[in-house]
């Protein structure tokens, strides 16, 4: 399968492929069994996983020398470690005696990584220290036996691994994304939580529908009365893409339109806690909107009045289109990031033991003043609907096993899809690249 011609490029910027919702000539169609099929996950395993950076932890979590924070994909398993010279390393989790894993679980105040088996030990730069019993092994030479190194970098405060050492640096792999979302300055983000909700669907059945609004009219109907759903760009780079969507306006899918009073009472249903109105409390009135200004001003100037009263953080540098029209950016493969000035969101989807198992993971951060100290994360796993993550999410987290389900009826061959719908269509001319169509 070739995807390749599905994109269109003409009146593109030089760099960049514009797709535009009706750009595609006829439907997208996708084998369905890349969906189900185990021995497809074994490629993407050996494929993808391998070798591509992935996002696994926030500065918080590595914040202090000692620091060990475990990410696991699949069979693989790599320690992201803050060593005693200050520097993040990442090392496969596995002893070089006989392949014990070292670390089960995430840890600080470490001074050393000793195997829990035999009780070898390396440094936090991964150098072999002590061996017990040494003499019974003959000549052997610490300089020999290293941790097996990994790729570790950063982007704001995220941290991306790849488990393979001599890969390209992650700013090429990122590529256009960090300039073009420079105006956030996510480095004044601090991670709040990591959660992970184990769900029965592929990996890709869940950051797919993280990957399009096309479902908003499904199963966020709320939402149609306070974002701009149609109108909606999309950009597709080389492997990443991004969504640029105005909220604080009525859907065109809505054919009356929406009032102010109604739009202002879908912001608070939908994000209330940005202006400071919290989940069921009542919207009351919509605010007057002042001559020469819209109703996004308004909403726009509430956001930075309450995070002036709250947080202390002044979001004066952001304007209305920074505060009120979100910019998703998708990265291959697994990830999507959701910025407003005042909001960092990460969703991340992670493969499960089998092809109709994954993980939707979380990762929350709120903006601080520039050069407050990082945080103490929470980072737990949570069953799917054991709490609620706001309305929106729940709606999505409640569709994904059942989107899973029907994947496998045996009429269903392919999916099929449109030009909105162009972010799926890329992750999977990206899987033909690295996996072979
Ligand atoms: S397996 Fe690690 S010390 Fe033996
Ligand atoms: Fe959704």
């Amino acid at each position: 399968m070739s995807l390749t011609h599905d994109l269109h490029t003409d009146d593109a910027p030089e760099g960049e492929t514009i797709v535009s919702v009706t750009r595609v000539s006829e439907p997208v169609k996708v084998d369905a069994s890349r969906y189900t099929d185990p021995a497809w996950a074994a490629v993407e395993h050996e494929k993808v996983w391998r070798t591509t950076w992935q996002l696994a932890c926030s500065l918080d979590h590595v914040k202090n020398p000692g620091d060990v924070f475990v990410y696991d994909v699949g069979t693989l398993s790599i320690l992201i470690v803050r060593a005693d010279d200050g520097e993040l390393r990442a090392f496969q989790n596995v002893c070089r005696h006989r392949g014990m894993q070292l670390c089960s679980e995430h840890d600080s105040g470490r001074t050393e990584l000793r195997c829990p088996f035999h009780r070898w030990s390396w440094d936090l730069q991964g150098r072999l220290r002590e061996v017990p019993s040494r003499k019974g092994f003959g000549a052997l030479r610490n300089d020999d036996y290293p941790l097996f190194a990994a790729s570790v970098d950063s982007w704001g405060p995220m941290v991306f691994v790849n488990p393979d050492p001599a890969c390209e640096p992650l700013a090429d792999f990122l590529d256009p994304v960090p300039a073009e979302a420079a105006w956030a300055a996510i480095d004044d983000f601090r991670c709040k939580a990591l959660i992970s909700i184990p769900i029965e669907a592929n990996w890709k059945t869940i950051i797919d529908g993280f990957s399009e609004t096309y479902h908003v009219q499904g199963i966020h109907p709320e939402m149609l009365r306070m974002v701009d759903d149609v109108n909606s760009p999309q950009v597709i780079w080389d492997r990443h893409g991004r969504l640029t969507q105005p909220y604080g306006v009525a859907s065109p899918r809505l054919r009356g339109g929406a009032t102010d009073q109604e739009i202002w009472e879908g912001f608070v249903e939908v994000m209330g806690g940005r202006i400071g109105i919290g989940e069921g409390e009542d919207a009351g009135e919509c605010p007057p909107v002042p001559e020469g200004s819209t109703l996004r001003d308004v909403l726009a100037q509430r956001i930075r009045d309450h995070f002036l009263a709250t947080e202390g953080v002044d979001l004066s540098r952001f304007d209305t289109t920074e505060l009120m029209t979100m910019e998703q950016y998708n990265l291959f493969p697994n990830i999507t990031v959701l910025f407003f000035g005042d909001m960092l969101q990460v969703v991340r989807a992670m493969p499960g033991a089998t092809s109709d198992e994954g993980s939707m993971d979380i990762m929350a951060f709120d903006r601080v003043a520039a050069d407050a100290p990082r945080r103490d994360p929470i980072t737990t796993e949570m069953a799917p609907g054991s709490y609620s993550m706001g309305l929106v999410i729940d709606q999505d987290v409640a569709n994904l096993e059942r989107a899973q389900k029907g994947l496998h009826a045996p009429g269903l061959t392919e999916l099929t899809l449109s030009g909105e719908e162009c972010r799926i269509i890329n992750l999977h001319r990206n899987l033909d690249r690295v996996c072979g169509g």
